[in-house]
């Protein structure tokens, strides 16, 4: 690319944290205007993290011939073919989207925004679960799990306070540390409740108070003054002043000042949510997701749709209505979910994110190995599932459409895919093919318009799958590996949906390695999209407070206060960000096995996404040829680099790895680029 012109924007570098091992090569920027290769310029700043924010580095590179050989390390030069005139295979539009559950506290401590933990009051031999008794100056109380007394069929028990001795200045009451913290902002309102009954008025009022944990300072504070009577819901509203700095070290205080006894129950307290949803989700995480530019969720499960024995399954008609009416569930990842985030609560979410649901219904197996039989037994789940359908997309008429209109959301839900169970193939007693066809058949009696998506191969039914839900984990080398799974993969049968996939080393979160075995990964999706419909990384969302996880490699962390974007979690938001609607032709010649590619075009937009990514630690020089393009081009190019394989952001250091923005301009003819080592490169070539 002789006398080529290379203009390099520094738009997202990031704010001064530490980029890793500086480039040898060209270890500063001045230096590495002796550099023949304008990454080497890119690479140094934001590994050395400058913030360069807005300037304009402009360079002339007269004899970029020369860089390959000036390559201390490099492998030898590639050449890649490009025909954006020739279509070969279509990309499914809804390739790439998301897959949830509850696990590594994904929803309560994490996406669903209580604060509360155990908020009713579950008590195990331990006693009740982060509750702790208040005794200011010489009050005292006791506390115990009143079994007999509840607000509600689903919550028949409360905690009953008994207060011997109160008074002002000697309060006496309980209180709740949240899920590893109670981040609080200044200057903002908190929206709480409770349950309370009360035998004698003079306990009250209920004095409620948000407390530093550091200082024992009250940041805000509200009162309650509860009745005498039956189960009454109360509402406070706990406003923060100026407070500094944002913390997570607070708790949550009820007390009160004289003697007596109340029971309480379903203590809440929600921050502001994302589009101010009551009962909704944390803002951070949700933006988190809208930036991965995701087409669908595949809810609710994963493990979490079965549960562990049959009585875990998981049964959405508890998760609606009143909180008060929702029991909750044993979950499969070890704690009890308070199903707050219920079914209409996932729908929401994936309206708020303009997305569909990809809605799995229960099939009859748990994750120890029982099964429900087909036939009879298996029956009521079969309602169970035809039923869920009606509520996501029955019109107000139905009878699970009117419930939904009761729960708050009249309007019908999008739908156009139902997955049959989790992870069947688990099942080694064969009952999967009868269970299968006997939902397929209901459910295609009363919704034949939707496509139904089988967890294991069927055989020899009379209901066939439209697609096939393949799951994978592996450690970098091995996904690198499997690239071409389904290059020759018939295209006569279902279609596939990779519901599950993952490269696996990083914990709590995907290292860099991680991140190109993914886009290796994503690579060979986009090439099989005329077979691959849909996609989602799982698992999505990890709480990487101590002992929140119980999965490792998870695309997002977050503790009660922030959130970090993973490796890989970039890689992920760049690629569904550049993705064209068909494949374009191409071949290669001279790469080694650790560089993979992708090239889709946008028909609408008129643009080449190339993908080039380099997992090797030696640069690829690569020439790459754009037929039936003329004249030269300024393509935006993003790139995402990792000093090594185990590089990766943490809470502590979020921006270790992140993406950065260039311009290069591709010349007429022949385009002579450099990949460096460890990097991923996302190129938009304008083809008018
Ligand atoms: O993503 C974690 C688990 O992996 C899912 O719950 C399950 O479907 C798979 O085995």
């Amino acid at each position: 690319m002789q006398g080529a012109l290379i203009a390099i924007t520094y738009a997202q570098i990031g704010s001064g944290s530490s980029q890793g091992t500086p480039d040898s090569r060209c270890a500063d920027p001045a230096e590495s205007l002796n550099c023949t290769l304008p990454i080497c310029l890119l690479r140094s700043s934001f590994q050395r993290g400058r913030f360069i924010s807005g300037v304009l580095m402009v360079a002339i590179f007269a004899c970029m011939g020369l860089s390959a050989q000036s390559q201390s390390q490099a492998a030898a030069p590639a050449h890649l073919t490009i025909d954006p005139g020739e279509i070969v295979t279509p990309v499914s539009p809804t390739l790439y989207g998301m897959m949830t559950e509850e696990i590594n506290h994904s929803y309560d401590g994490g996406l669903y925004a209580e604060l509360v933990q155990n908020r009713t009051f579950r008590a195990s031999w331990e006693g009740v679960e982060h509750w702790g008794l208040v005794r200011h100056g010489d009050a005292k109380v006791s506390m115990e799990v009143d079994k007999a007394v509840g607000p509600s069929k689903a919550l028949p028990y409360s905690l009953k306070l008994n207060v011997d001795t109160a008074s002002a200045g000697s309060e006496a009451g309980v209180s709740n540390p949240g899920y590893w913290g109670i981040a609080l902002k200044a200057r903002t309102a908190y929206r709480g409740s409770f349950y309370a009954k009360l035998d004698d008025a003079m306990v009250g009022p209920i004095t409620v108070r948000l407390i530093s944990d550091r200082t024992g300072a009250v940041l805000a504070e509200a009162q309650v003054s509860p009745h005498t009577g039956p189960w009454s819901r109360y509402e406070y509203t706990l406003t923060t002043a100026a407070m500094s700095p944002a913390s997570a070290a607070n708790h949550l205080q009820l007390t009160v000042a004289q003697p007596g006894t109340l029971w309480l129950q379903l203590v809440s307290l929600m921050p502001p949510t994302f589009n101010n949803r009551p009962n909704g989700n944390r803002a951070d995480l949700m933006e988190r997701m809208a930036a991965m530019h995701p087409h669908f969720l595949r809810l609710p499960g994963g493990n979490y749709l079965e549960g562990d024995r049959l009585v875990d399954w998981y049964n959405w008609k508890e998760t609606l209505g009143p909180l008060v009416d929702r029991p909750g569930h044993q979950a499969p990842w070890t704690y009890w979910s308070t199903d707050g985030l219920g079914l209409l609560e996932f729908l929401e979410w994936c309206e708020d994110l303009k997305i569909e649901p990809v809605l799995a219904v229960y099939a009859g197996y748990a994750l120890r190995g029982q099964h429900i039989n087909p036939g009879a037994d298996l029956e009521p789940f079969v309602q169970a599932a035809v039923d869920e359908v009606e509520y996501v997309t029955g019109d107000v008429n139905t009878k699970w459409g009117a419930e939904r209109a009761r729960n708050g959301h009249p309007a019908a839900f999008p739908l156009h895919y139902i997955e049959i169970g989790n992870e069947d193939w688990f099942d080694k007693s064969g009952s999967y093919d009868a269970r299968f066809a006997q939902i397929a058949r209901a459910l295609r009696k009363h919704y034949p318009q939707y496509k139904l998506i089988a967890t294991a191969p069927v055989k020899a039914t009379e209901e066939q799958p439209d697609v096939m839900d393949d799951h994978y984990y592996k450690p970098p080398y091995e996904m690198m590996d499997f690239v071409h799974h389904y290059d020759n993969a018939p295209r006569t049968g279902p279609k596939v949906f990779v519901g599950e996939w993952a490269t696996r080393s990083g914990t709590p979160t995907p290292n860099f390695g991680d991140a190109l075995g993914d886009a290796a990964w994503m690579t060979s999706m986009e090439r099989n999209s005329d077979l691959i419909v849909m996609a989602s990384y799982a698992p999505l969302l990890v709480n990487v407070s101590p002992g929140a996880m119980q999965w490792p490699t998870d695309l997002i962390g977050f503790d009660a206060s922030t959130t970090y974007a993973s490796p890989s979690y970039y890689a992920q938001c760049l690629f569904a960000a550049h993705l064209g609607d068909g494949t374009a032709r191409t071949s290669i010649t001279g790469t080694g096995e650790r560089f993979f590619y992708s090239a889709t075009v946008s028909s609408t937009d008129h643009v080449l996404h190339l993908k080039l990514v380099n997992a090797s630690s030696v640069d690829q020089p690569i020439t790459v040829n754009f037929k039936g393009v003329t004249g030269e081009h300024t393509a935006k190019m993003t790139s995402l680099h990792g000093a090594t394989y185990e590089a990766t952001n943490t809470l502590n250091d979020p921006n270790l790895i992140h993406p950065v923005d260039a311009a290069v301009r591709i010349p007429a003819g022949n385009w002579n680029h450099i990949v460096p080592a460890l990097t991923i490169e996302i190129v938009d070539v304008p083809l008018r």
